[in-house]
């Protein structure tokens, strides 16, 4: 729903006496966003596949295929932002046989990767200057960072760009939350991609929306547990028993129960507990 960028939403929302829980807030044990997950592991894998094929000639892109051929070098893949999406997309991006670099700013989550891959993968701090150095280097690279509640931060300047190697490709998947790239602007799935200094940027900012019924099938899988759930106990019980659930209700009943929707709108904020309680 990402009601603290829509007022109009959330005044009929709370107008409507709806009970509203939000895909985006419901959490899991390890604070995760379990209901997000599935479209991230897409956008990914997906980005990966198509920013490949954008790397052709006719394309706009440099012209080579990503796993090389025998006696000729692989492309080099550098994912910045390691991710659910980021993960994801390396796994393609190994499959397709490239060489890949992911660049973080978490060390545990470059530990992690490192074991996951199996050193296959080269992880790489994030900095002002590794960024630098292997963004200009790089053949396709995947923006894939997120912030949490905020904006995706700028990675890659338009300055940088005009670094790269021409016929590169940028998959900036962060375009949902308004772009790792300077550059960046919204593109869609009928007209996907535009050039910049020779730079393919492609900037889908619904990438699963592509492939509507493996997204739909992922997304039914990860909801179904909720909606047994509460099909089972009632939304009231459900939301009063299950402190994962409760942290997606947005709207209960003519009331705003997340402190973030209301302090960007301006509401009065009301505690999921408080307002559960309160009602029978
Ligand atoms: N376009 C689409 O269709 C689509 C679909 C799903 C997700 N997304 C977007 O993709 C982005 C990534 O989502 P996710 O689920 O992988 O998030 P995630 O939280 O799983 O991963 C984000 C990673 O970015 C890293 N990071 C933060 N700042 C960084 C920096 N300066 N340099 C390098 N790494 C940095 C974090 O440490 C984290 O590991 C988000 O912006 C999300 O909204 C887009």
């Amino acid at each position: 729903m990402h009601l603290a960028s829509d007022p109009q939403q959330t005044a009929d929302l709370v107008a409507s006496g709806a009970s509203c829980i939000a895909y985006e807030t419901v959490t899991d044990d390890d604070g995760k966003l379990p209901l997000l997950i599935p479209m991230s592991e897409i956008a990914g894998r997906l980005a990966m596949q198509e920013a490949a094929s954008h790397l052709e000639k006719h394309h706009g892109g440099m012209g080579i295929l990503l796993g090389g051929a025998t006696g000729v070098e692989p492309g080099h893949v550098v994912i910045i932002g390691g991710g659910v999406v980021g993960r994801n997309a390396c796994k393609i991006a190994l499959g397709l046989g490239a060489k890949v670099s992911i660049l973080d700013t978490s060390t545990a989550k470059l530990e992690q990767l490192k074991t996951l891959f199996e050193g296959r993968v080269n992880c790489v701090l994030s900095t002002t200057e590794s960024l630098q150095q292997y963004v200009t280097t790089a053949d396709l690279v995947v923006g894939a960072v997120l912030v949490p509640g905020g904006a995706a931060t700028q990675v890659i300047s338009a300055d940088l760009v005009r670094k790269m190697k021409p016929g590169a490709v940028i998959a900036d998947v962060a375009i949902d939350q308004g772009g790792c790239c300077e550059n960046s602007r919204p593109t869609t799935h009928k007209d996907p991609t535009f050039i910049v200094d020779g730079v393919v940027h492609y900037c889908v900012t619904n990438i699963p929306g592509a492939v509507p019924r493996t997204a739909s099938k992922a997304l039914n899988n990860a909801t179904l547990p909720y909606i047994r759930e509460l099909a089972r106990s009632g939304i009231r019980s459900a939301l009063m028993q299950n402190p994962h659930l409760r942290h997606g209700l947005n709207v209960y009943r003519g009331k705003l129960t997340r402190p973030e929707v209301a302090d960007a709108l301006g509401l009065e904020y009301h505690s999921a507990e408080s307002v559960l309680k309160a009602s029978s």
